[in-house]
């Protein structure tokens, strides 16, 4: 049976950090508030577009796994925020990155989409179709942030990253998943100001609205990554203690703390990083991965749950086996063009165009 091993793991976040007390000097919030109620202390606002956030994730995880993007064949993109809805997000990386034989496509299921696109490309590995595929999640969430209301404007961020699979004979990459989604909670996240019923001369389009009812997310998330979390687990007789480490989606630590202790596992089994990121949608689970290898938590072999919620409300749980290496096979120098302003510059100058 044909598997799908992870064989690259890149990222790529912004330079422009913004902190708590940026966004004091001009929301009615303060650090002790967002600290305390959601774990967050700072997050990266971008001064490119996602294309090219997705460019150098991309490139440094094609450079981890040795693989030329001429030779790549898949490339699905989970993203809520793409720079251009036609043609499509994936096929703009693809171009950026030379894989001239790879078919593109883009996957939106909100915060849980590089999870749905990691279920996509295994599959078509698996069955046969394409050998290799580049997954990637990322977001530049700031352009569709309402920077006026503090309900949603201390939450989110933006970043990248981006896995390389390639079939192998190895029982390793993702081993199951469950998928679901608690369209009963679908109106608690919706932002106005996005889709094409936005596109007359009344509205404008990417002046968005946030519908959001935290409390209605929160009860709903817990629920959702714990069930799909014990229902994977289940369906392939694993139990908690077999798992070497949970690398939740990033919203919330209340959330994350909550969903460990129904499926009673202790925290420092848990990966965190939604302190310095906030919640990067797509890209969380996939930059928290990076970083999990890069800081030695994911050991050769480790065993891995990756339970995720997000707009719709989408929810799945992913569990997978990490490969026998956790050292890129080599390095890339892709970089970012350096920050010409500070992150509240550019989030100021975000405000000013909504006027
Ligand atoms: C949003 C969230 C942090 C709010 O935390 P909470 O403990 O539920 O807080 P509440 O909703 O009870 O709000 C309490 C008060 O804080 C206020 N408040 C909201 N945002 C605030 C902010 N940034 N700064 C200061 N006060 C704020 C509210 O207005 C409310 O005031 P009130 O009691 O006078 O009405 C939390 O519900 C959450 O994380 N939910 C999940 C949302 C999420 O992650 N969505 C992403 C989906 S992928």
């Amino acid at each position: 049976m044909v598997h799908a091993g992870v064989t690259g793991w890149g990222k790529c976040l912004p330079p422009a950090v913004l902190s708590n007390a940026d966004l004091a000097t001009f929301l009615d919030t303060s650090d002790e508030w967002i600290s305390s109620r959601t774990g967050i202390h700072e997050r990266r606002i971008s001064h490119v577009g996602l294309t090219e956030l997705a460019r150098v994730a991309a490139q440094r995880a094609l450079a981890a796994a040795n693989l030329d993007p001429a030779a790549l064949e898949l490339i699905v993109f989970g993203t809520t925020s793409f720079d251009d809805q036609a043609p499509n997000q994936a096929s703009g990386l693809q171009q950026q990155l030379g894989a001239v034989r790879a078919a593109a496509m883009d996957v939106n299921t909100a915060c849980t989409s590089f999870l749905y696109a990691w279920s996509t490309a295994n599959a078509l590995i698996r069955t046969g179709v394409v050998r290799n595929a580049l997954v990637v999640g990322g977001e530049v969430i700031s352009r569709f942030m309402d920077w006026n209301n503090r309900n949603v404007a201390v939450l989110f961020g933006d970043g990248c990253a981006a896995l390389v699979l390639e079939a192998c004979d190895r029982d390793e990459g993702l081993l199951g998943e469950k998928l679901g989604c608690d369209v009963g909670g679908r109106d608690a996240l919706v932002i106005q100001g996005m889709g094409s019923r936005y596109a007359d001369f009344e509205r404008r389009y990417g002046v968005t609205n946030w519908i959001f009812d935290g409390q209605e997310i929160f009860r709903r998330a817990v629920i959702g990554m714990s069930q799909a979390s014990v229902e994977v687990l289940a369906a392939h007789g694993i139990s908690g203690d077999q798992l070497d480490l949970i690398v939740p989606h990033q919203a919330n630590l209340r959330i994350i703390e909550a969903v460990a202790k129904r499926l009673d596992m202790p925290m420092e089994r848990v990966f965190v990083n939604l302190q310095h990121y906030g919640n990067m949608s797509a890209a969380t689970v996939p930059v928290a991965l990076v970083e999990a290898v890069e800081a030695g938590r994911i050991k050769p072999g480790a065993l891995l749950l990756l339970p995720a919620f997000g707009a719709g409300l989408t929810w799945c749980a992913h569990l997978v086996r990490w490969g026998a290496r956790t050292v890129p096979l080599r390095e890339s120098d892709a970089c970012l063009p350096p920050a010409p302003h500070t992150a509240l510059e550019l989030v100021q100058a975000l405000i000013r165009q909504r006027c």
